[in-house]
């Protein structure tokens, strides 16, 4: 693993990867491969923007020809494909581009790892593919039932990785990650949604009776896990990969508001998601087996979530005051306003 194209690297979860390699490694170069979308942040990549082995390609994993041209450029070895339509809500309202880069895309990034032959193709998926599992814990082996857009597109870029795998053999390995959260997280998913509208005193909209369960995990950890795949993961194997405890929503709300001193009355219950899911939970004792663990658990978290949202207000304030985030903003919450009482 010398020449990584890291595609979506300028999300969350592929920027803290990208951070995480280039600290812990010298003799590797970075290629960031992403299209920009609402979503992809070079902020979240300034503090490696002068660093001569990290580089950056403006791109669509869906366009056969640019991916082919970094793939060469770079002499690429390594695919860690983060790039997808990541959020449900979204997915709701727009499913057509989750499928065309979730499906369509990761399929373009299979054939050419297959042209080049590269060493590794890893996909970045989701405990969502399983489903709601309302007891035990989904093992890799589960069948999928998904229930979102989202996550029926996600399941169909992993099945096609699969399919490369058995067909050609591609040197695949795919990881499944629970919810992620820290540094970089774009404000549409709970845990920056509600630390940012807290530190506004704005209301924090909970969907239906904030009882749905999923298990919450600090990125770095995520990224540490991945990179364990990458050197010690069998190919043509799923890698489930979160903490193995679950935690309610509303837990969670009142955890953030705690750890920012902001009244309980800022809880604003809204009308659930259509067909929300009610709970994930993984067990990732296969992964564990290969030598990894969380640092942090589900407190140290959210503690370290909330600090840094505080620490870099900056960052979080230039998206919410674009006009793109209060469109959606807009569209995504208003007139959901229920007044029922929550657990
Ligand atoms: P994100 O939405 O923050 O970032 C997605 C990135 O992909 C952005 O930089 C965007 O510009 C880029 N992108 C989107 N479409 C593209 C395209 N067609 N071509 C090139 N780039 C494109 O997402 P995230 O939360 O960092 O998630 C990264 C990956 O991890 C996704 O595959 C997601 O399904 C998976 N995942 C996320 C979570 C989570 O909690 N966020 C949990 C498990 C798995
Ligand atoms: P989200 O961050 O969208 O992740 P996912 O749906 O992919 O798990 O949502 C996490 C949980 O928080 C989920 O149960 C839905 C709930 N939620 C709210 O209650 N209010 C919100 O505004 C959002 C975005 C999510």
């Amino acid at each position: 693993m010398k020449n990584i194209l890291v595609t979506g690297g300028a999300g969350f979860i592929g920027s803290n990867f990208v951070h995480l390699m280039l600290g812990k490694y010298s003799d590797i170069n970075v290629v960031v491969y992403d299209k920009l979308t609402y979503a992809g942040n070079l902020d979240n990549l300034a503090s490696v923007a002068a660093d001569s082995r990290y580089h950056f390609v403006q791109g669509d994993i869906c366009d056969a020809t640019a991916v082919d041209q970094a793939m060469q450029t770079y002499d690429i070895d390594t695919i860690v494909n983060f790039a997808a339509e990541t959020h449900v809500d979204r997915s709701l309202m727009e499913p057509g581009g989750f499928i065309q880069t979730d499906v369509y895309g990761t399929f373009v990034l299979l054939e050419a790892a297959k042209k080049y032959q590269i060493e590794r193709y890893h996909q970045i998926s989701t405990d969502e593919v399983y489903g709601q599992v309302l007891e035990g814990r989904s093992v890799e082996t589960d069948r999928l039932h998904t229930r979102s857009p989202y996550s029926a597109a996600k399941a169909g870029g992993d099945l096609m990785c699969l399919a490369y795998y058995t067909s050609f053999g591609l040197p695949v390995t795919i990881t499944r990650g629970s919810n992620n959260i820290g540094p970089y997280q774009y404000p549409e998913k709970v845990v920056p949604v509600f630390i940012t509208n807290a530190l506004d005193n704005k209301p924090l909209p909970l969907y239906g009776d904030g009882l749905q369960m999923r298990d919450y995990q600090y990125v770095q950890d995520h990224c540490e896990g991945i990179n364990t795949v990458l050197r010690k993961g069998k190919l043509g194997e799923i890698y489930n990969l979160g903490t193995g405890t679950e935690t309610t929503n509303i837990t969670l709300t009142k955890l953030i508001l705690k750890l920012l001193g902001k009244p309980e009355s800022l809880i604003q219950p809204i009308t659930d998601r259509p067909g929300h899911d009610r709970r994930y939970a993984l067990d990732c004792s296969k992964i564990e087996a290969l030598g990894w663990k969380n640092k942090y658990n589900f407190e140290q978290a959210v503690e370290a979530t909330v600090k840094w949202y505080v620490d870099n207000e900056d960052w979080w304030r230039k998206i919410k005051d674009g006009r793109h985030y209060q469109a959606y903003y807009q569209r995504q919450y208003a007139g959901r306003e229920v007044s029922q009482a929550v657990a």
